[in-house]
């Protein structure tokens, strides 16, 4: 349930919020008394923030200085910057056969590159201790999925990179965790989400039976954020309804 004094005076910058998993995050941070800075590509991030009494920057992440205009906005609006939630990519992949260099370049640098080099910008600014990192990866980043190579390759990338820069700033009091989504029902899954073939291979092994909502990785991603959270550190949690646990098999009709 949304406390307003959870991130009382906390400011957090959320990537990919105009909508989908990220403009649930913004706003259940928001809700929860944090300062909002929402980013995105496209214009729509600016109704998604005005919607909660929150900052817009249009920005494309993948841009050389976008982590530092991301960090000079959010300190001109608040002063501070504690919580980065990088939380922005792009589907799309195919299976490597058909993969030709400019999709891989622009799938591997969307979702893994320019979350490294946003997040080297951001860091400088975090609060020691107290800042907190929350990367958004996959299950297709813990487990294979045939046809989307590239992707699978970056949200793989995403979970490491939230390993190995958590043993870096751990011991200056900055937690670097991240959750792995299962299906989630946003504008990226809306196609796929009416495909027989997907939802069988998809949602019917899922041992809770469903996709998920972007509020119920919000709520995770702002444990991860919070004090609740001050003893994990390197973390990457599926948020799948079991997905990476147990293959759930229907019973015969
Ligand atoms: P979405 O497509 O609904 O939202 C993603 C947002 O990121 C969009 O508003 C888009 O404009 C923005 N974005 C894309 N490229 C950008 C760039 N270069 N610069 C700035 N903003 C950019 O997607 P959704 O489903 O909300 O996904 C959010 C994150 O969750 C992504 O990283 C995605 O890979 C991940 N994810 C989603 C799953 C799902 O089932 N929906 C499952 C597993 C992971």
């Amino acid at each position: 349930m949304p406390d307003r004094t959870r991130f009382a005076g906390k400011a957090a910058i959320v990537t990919g919020a105009a909508r989908g998993i990220g403009a649930a995050t913004a706003r259940r941070l928001a809700a929860d008394g944090a300062d909002v800075l929402l980013v995105d590509v496209i214009d729509e991030v600016e109704a998604t923030a005005a919607a909660i009494g929150a900052r817009a920057l249009v920005l494309d992440i993948t841009a050389r200085d976008a982590g530092a205009r991301m960090a000079a906005a959010a300190l001109e609006a608040f002063g501070r910057i504690d919580i980065l939630v990088n939380n922005a990519g792009i589907g799309g992949s195919r299976r490597l056969a058909d993969s030709d260099d400019p999709l891989i370049d622009r799938i591997i640098d969307t979702n893994l590159n320019a979350m490294l080099r946003v997040t080297r910008a951001i860091v400088p600014h975090l609060p020691r201790p107290g800042g907190r990192i929350v990367n958004v990866s996959s299950i297709f980043g813990l487990v294979g999925y045939p046809g989307t190579t590239a992707y699978a390759v970056a949200k793989a990338g995403v979970a490491h990179f939230t390993r190995q820069l958590a043993g870096e700033l751990a011991p200056e009091g900055i937690l670097v965790n991240a959750v792995a989504p299962g299906v989630v029902e946003t504008p990226m899954t809306a196609a796929r989400l009416k495909d027989p073939h997907y939802i069988r291979l998809q949602v019917q092994p899922t041992p809770v039976g469903r996709v998920g909502t972007p509020e119920e990785q919000a709520a995770v991603i702002a444990f991860l954020a919070s004090d609740d959270a001050s003893f994990v550190a390197g973390a990457v949690i599926p948020v799948d309804g079991g997905y990476t646990a147990a293959r759930h098999t229907p019973p015969e009709s």
